[in-house]
């Protein structure tokens, strides 16, 4: 692989937990590796659920990006293919944990992971990187790796409040340690039409953040939380259903932003 292009970076962030960040992480790294993109996903998170949602056991997860942080294994060593063409994973486990408070005295902490993706980054046309639910070390050395931010978001009562808190913390990472990132957009998620609250946080939302709210939302659909558990991303594990189809609609109009600058 020898693309001349650099990858373009997204971290999919939002410290409030259970939003759809790895959902969306999963899916939309398939749908992009689905219209022939190289991908590379990177499981940030301990939980290691993007890990988990290849189907990729623990027993295959030697390398991680745990090891990648603490300088033991650099990126090439980390990644490895997934079932899906066109589209590699850098794995996580619990470990990583244990990284965010070992990193805490290295110098330069903050870039250690972008240092690390150097050396692979004219491979991919995307990186995604599924970050934890918090805004500690993991999820800052994503944001200084990254072009660019995902913000997955429940139409919920206090779904406002943490996205300001969220907006925030993004200036401050924008203004001290990297100039470039911008966020790409809002994407609201198990979301529910028949739900009188979904619709006035979903008026609320798009009327503050106006065209940085993607088009196409994502359906609260059961098919989408079944896939995980038989290690198939929702858009192999059915195609058809609705949550698949608005992930595939989402990545055309990121794709279309992104490709059209
Ligand atoms: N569109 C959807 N329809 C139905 N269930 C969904 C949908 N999106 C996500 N879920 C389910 O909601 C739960 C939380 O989703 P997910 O793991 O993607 O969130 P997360 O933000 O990554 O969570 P965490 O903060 O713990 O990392 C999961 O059980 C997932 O299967
Ligand atoms: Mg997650």
């Amino acid at each position: 692989m020898s693309h001349r292009k650099k990858a373009k970076v997204f971290s999919i962030v939002n410290q409030k937990g259970g939003v759809g960040k790895t959902t969306t992480a999963v899916n939309l790294a398939t749908a992009f590796a689905a219209i022939k993109r190289k991908v590379l996903l990177v499981d940030l998170d301990p939980q290691g659920n993007s890990s988990t949602g290849f189907g990729i056991p623990q027993s295959q997860r030697q390398k991680t990006s745990y090891e990648i942080l603490i300088n033991e294994c650099d990126c090439k060593g980390a990644i490895i293919p997934t079932n899906i063409p066109n589209l590699h994973i850098i794995t996580s486990t619990v470990d990583l944990s244990a990284g965010e408070v070992e990193l805490v005295n290295i110098k330069q902490r903050e870039f250690i992971l972008k240092n690390a993706l150097a050396q692979v980054i004219h491979d991919y046309d995307y990186i995604l990187i599924d970050c934890p639910p918090s805004l500690g070390l993991l999820t800052i050395n994503a944001l200084t790796t990254s072009d660019s931010v995902l913000i997955p978001m429940q139409c919920e009562f206090f779904a406002l409040e943490g996205l300001s808190h969220l907006l925030t913390s993004l200036d401050l990472v924008k203004e001290n340690l990297n100039h470039h990132l911008k966020i790409s957009g809002i994407v609201l998620t198990m979301h529910d039409r028949r739900n009188k609250l979904t619709e006035q946080v979903e008026i609320d939302v798009r009327n503050f953040l106006k065209d940085k709210v993607f088009k196409n939302s994502i359906p609260r659909n059961v098919k989408m939380s079944e896939a995980p558990s038989h290690g198939i991303p929702g858009i192999i594990y059915d195609a058809k259903c609705s949550g698949s189809i608005a992930y595939m609609k989402l990545a055309k109009e990121i794709l279309e932003r992104e490709e059209k600058k």
